[in-house]
Formats: C-alpha cells, sequence, structure tokens
C-alpha cells in the first residue's frame, strides 16, 4: 500500500490513533471537497433555477449513483441520504416494521448489537407492537447459521443484526442468513458501519432487506448516513420526518401529496457539504481498493493479537475477530484507567462498554479496552501500545 498517512491532516499531530470504529480521521480531499462546496458553490439543493443549485444537484445526485455503485443496489431510489446509522435504524424500525408488526411477532437481534440496533426495537415492544428475542451467541461471542435456526419461530418476522460488531469485531454470516429468512419469509435488516469502511460489501449479493450505514466511519464527515431499502419495500416506507423537499403538494390535511423515492424519504436540507465529502471519501478508498484495506487490516490485528498474547495479565475478549477490532482487559485494571494511562502517552483506545450494553450478558465484562485499527495504523504504533502495557506495574503506578 502507498504511503497513506500523509493523505491525512490529523497524523500530523504525536498522537496515536486506535479508535476507528468510533470514527475515523478524515484525508485531506475529504476536507477540500467539503471546503470547496462552501467557498465556491454554497447553494442548496433541488430547489435553486440558477447554476451553482444545478452544481449542487448534480453533486448530490452523483454521490447518490456513486453509492450506489459502492454496494451494487439495483437502483438511486434505493439510496437515502440521512443524518446517520442510528437514524436509518429508527427510520426503518418506525416507518416500516412498526406498521406491520404486531403484538405477537419476533424480531431476533444479538447480546452484541449496539444500542442502535437495540433501542428501537426494545421501544417497538415496550409499545406492545413486537417481541424482542436474541439469537444465541456461541463460546467465541459470534452467530451461527445453527443458533439462527433455533432463534427462529412461526412468529418471527425481522432478524436485525450488525454485519461487524462494535466490540466483538466478528463478521456475521448474512448471505446464508438472508437465505434462511426469506425462505420463511423474515425481514433482514443489517447495520454496516463496521463493515463498510473496511471490505467489499454488495447488497444484492447479500440480498438483505434494508442496511443502514454511518459516512463518519469510512473517512467521511459526520452527520450523514446510508439507508439502503430495496425499492419496493421503500415505496411502503412511511417518512418519519415530514417537511420541505420531500412534498409535492399540500392543501389539506387530507391532501398532502408525496414525492416518489428517494426525495420522499429525504425531508428538509440533506446535509449537503457531508454528501460532497461523502463522494470524495468514496473515491479515496476505491483508489486504495477494499481487498488492500482488509488484508492491510488483517495484517495488523493478526501482529497486535499476536504480541497480546504474550502478555500473561491480558485478557483478550475476542481472540477470533475477524475485523480490525481487538478488545482486551488489563487483569486487575478498570477499563478506563487503562485508556487514561494510554492517553499520557498519546495513545487513543475506547474503554467501557463501546454502546453494547447487554453484551455484558455475554461476556460476564461490562467494561473493556478497545483498539480499533484502519489502514493507516502502523506496526510500530502496536510495538509502541503493546511496550506500554507489557508493564503491568507501571500501568498500576500511573493509573491514577
Ligand atoms: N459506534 C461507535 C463505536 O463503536 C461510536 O465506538
Amino acid at each position: 500500500m502507498l504511503d497513506v498517512r500523509k493523505d491525512f491532516p490529523m497524523l500530523k499531530q504525536d498522537i496515536i490513533y486506535f479508535d476507528n470504529a468510533a470514527t475515523t480521521f478524515k484525508p485531506q480531499c475529504v476536507i477540500d471537497a467539503m471546503s470547496d462546496y462552501y467557498e465556491n458553490y454554497s447553494a442548496n439543493a433541488h430547489r435553486g433555477d440558477y447554476d451553482i443549485s444545478y452544481k449542487v444537484d448534480l453533486a448530490v445526485e452523483n454521490t447518490r449513483e456513486k453509492v450506489k455503485k459502492l454496494i451494487n443496489a439495483r437502483f438511486n431510489e434505493e439510496i437515502i441520504f440521512t443524518p446517520g446509522a442510528t437514524s436509518g435504524l429508527n427510520d426503518v424500525v418506525n416507518g416500516f416494521f412498526a406498521n406491520l408488526l404486531d403484538v405477537n411477532d419476533e424480531v431476533l437481534i444479538t447480546q452484541s448489537e449496539h444500542a442502535s440496533n437495540v433501542l428501537p426495537w426494545f421501544r417497538l415492544a415496550a409499545l406492545n407492537k413486537c417481541q424482542v428475542r436474541n439469537i444465541d451467541l456461541n463460546a467465541n461471542y459470534k452467530v451461527t447459521i445453527e443458533n439462527v435456526l433455533k432463534a427462529i419461530t412461526p412468529n418471527t418476522k425481522v432478524i436485525s443484526l450488525a454485519h461487524i460488531t462494535n466490540v466483538i469485531g466478528d463478521i456475521r454470516p448474512i448471505k446464508e442468513i438472508c437465505k434462511i429468512a426469506h425462505e420463511r419469509n423474515i425481514f433482514v435488516v443489517v447495520d454496516a458501519s463496521q463493515s463498510i469502511p473496511h471490505m467489499k460489501v454488495d447488497v444484492q449479493d447479500l440480498d438483505c432487506d434494508f442496511l443502514v450505514f454511518a459516512v463518519h466511519k469510512m473517512c467521511g464527515p459526520t452527520g450523514l448516513g446510508i439507508l439502503y431499502g430495496k425499492k419496493e419495500l421503500l415505496e411502503s416506507l412511511d417518512p418519519i420526518n415530514l417537511g420541505g423537499g420531500m412534498n409535492e403538494s399540500f392543501d389539506s390535511p387530507n391532501e398532502i401529496k408525496l414525492k416518489s423515492l428517494p426525495l420522499r424519504l429525504e425531508a428538509g436540507t440533506q446535509n449537503i457539504a457531508a454528501i460532497i465529502g461523502l463522494s470524495a471519501a468514496i473515491d479515496y478508498l476505491l483508489n486504495i481498493g477494499f481487498d488492500n484495506i482488509y488484508k492491510k487490516e488483517k495484517e495488523l490485528k493478526d501482529y497486535l493479537i499476536s504480541k497480546l498474547s504474550h502478555l500473561s495479565h491480558i485478557d483478550i475478549i475476542n481472540y477470533n475477530s475477524e475485523s480490525g477490532i481487538v478488545t482486551f482487559n488489563v487483569k486487575g485494571v478498570f477499563s478506563q484507567d487503562v485508556a487514561y494511562y494510554l492517553n499520557k502517552y498519546n495513545i487513543c483506545v475506547r474503554a467501557g462498554n463501546h454502546c453494547a450494553k447487554i453484551l455484558k450478558q455475554a461476556i460476564g465484562d461490562t467494561n473493556t479496552v478497545r483498539v480499533s485499527l484502519y489502514f493507516y495504523n502502523t506496526k510500530k504504533e502496536i510495538d509502541d501500545l503493546v511496550e506500554l502495557l507489557s508493564d503491568l506495574d507501571k500501568i498500576r503506578k500511573e493509573m491514577i
């Protein structure tokens, strides 16, 4: 891989950044694309009849096309710009499934889901509109087809899973799950926030019904996500937000006419600067190549796990991580204290429950330290981390 580090202004600082599952750094080309919009054609989209507004229209719709190609959707109308993955999941739960499910219908999730794939379902269940049940995780905290089959009952209507989980870093067998689910008329919802930045994702190959992701975890700006849905399903997703840009006419409460997809689901002004930034981020990542990104991260992750496994005071939670996520605890030391200690040496890791608060029921630990890698990390950075973690006395002495 070429020297990518020079592309990221944040990497010029004296820090080691291992919190890429929370958000990634942005390459200069993404920052430049957004500045160019603000400095040179800062108009609204789909509203103006003048040149700079036409230019914005084009930029927004070209990005939609680029996202369609990135995930291999069938139609541009299947790509909806949202404020983030959380927002997309809430749209799917409240705008589609809330109208479809009944009190005895079951939604299957797991104990390792992120809050955004748990809480919207929990609220639906609290409103007596469904039951939420777990697919059991195996001894390595993974989802197996066997356990999916065990969890499905005649009442199962939805399986909603992260593609890669944000604490365990396992890749779920989504394609096989979709096949099993569709044979039984079960919908599949996928949160791809932790997979899209790291590997090629093809929605037609997976055959999932809905898929969401956050743009800021893939070198793009914050405040933007993508909701993908099969066109025929998105057609019957009720917009949660109503307002400008998504209606044709409204003369009285009973005479509201909405636009067709995709604008019907994008009320208000889209996050235009972020959409333009996303376009640059996609070009940037495609230029490096997802195979190269995945390979580099795997190499770094294997290196980190092999080094940590020599330290007897480190408990690795996910030895079998299939992504760049490595989660562990230092025996007898609270995870946040480990993060605080590493921060003294300008190393950024995440500690705590990582928004996956029911995972503690499976792993027995509420708090962990998480290192999440990206292609711009280096073996030298891992060496620095491991050296600091190798001295338990030093950690204990310095943590407070
Ligand atoms: N979901 C993000 C994380 O895992 C914020 O850190």
